[in-house]
């Protein structure tokens, strides 16, 4: 998101949003970026992963290509 004030860590990490990295970043964002500060979560159930998956996906395209602004 711009102007988003991310964390150092998260800023630096040049991480790519895959749905891979989302997945990861639900189960375990602490673990898989020490140095963020969201709190831990913990969402492991697949399914609510693939709603918010789903949900990410709906809110960051637009007639199937990415919203860059
Ligand atoms: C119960 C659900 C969640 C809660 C309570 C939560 C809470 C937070 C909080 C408090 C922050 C830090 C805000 C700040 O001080 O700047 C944050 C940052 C963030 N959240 Fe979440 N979050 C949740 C779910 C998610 C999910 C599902 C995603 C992605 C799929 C996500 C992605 C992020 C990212 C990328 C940041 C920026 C972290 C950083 O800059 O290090 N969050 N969240």
């Amino acid at each position: 998101m711009p102007d988003y004030d991310y964390s150092v860590a998260l800023a630096a990490s040049g991480i790519v949003w895959t749905p891979a990295a989302l997945r990861a970043w639900m189960e375990d964002n602490d673990g898989f970026m020490p140095g963020t500060r969201m709190r831990h979560v913990g969402i492991t159930d697949r399914t609510v992963q693939d709603f918010i998956l789903a949900y990410l996906a709906h809110i960051t395209t637009r007639d199937g290509s990415a919203i860059t602004k």
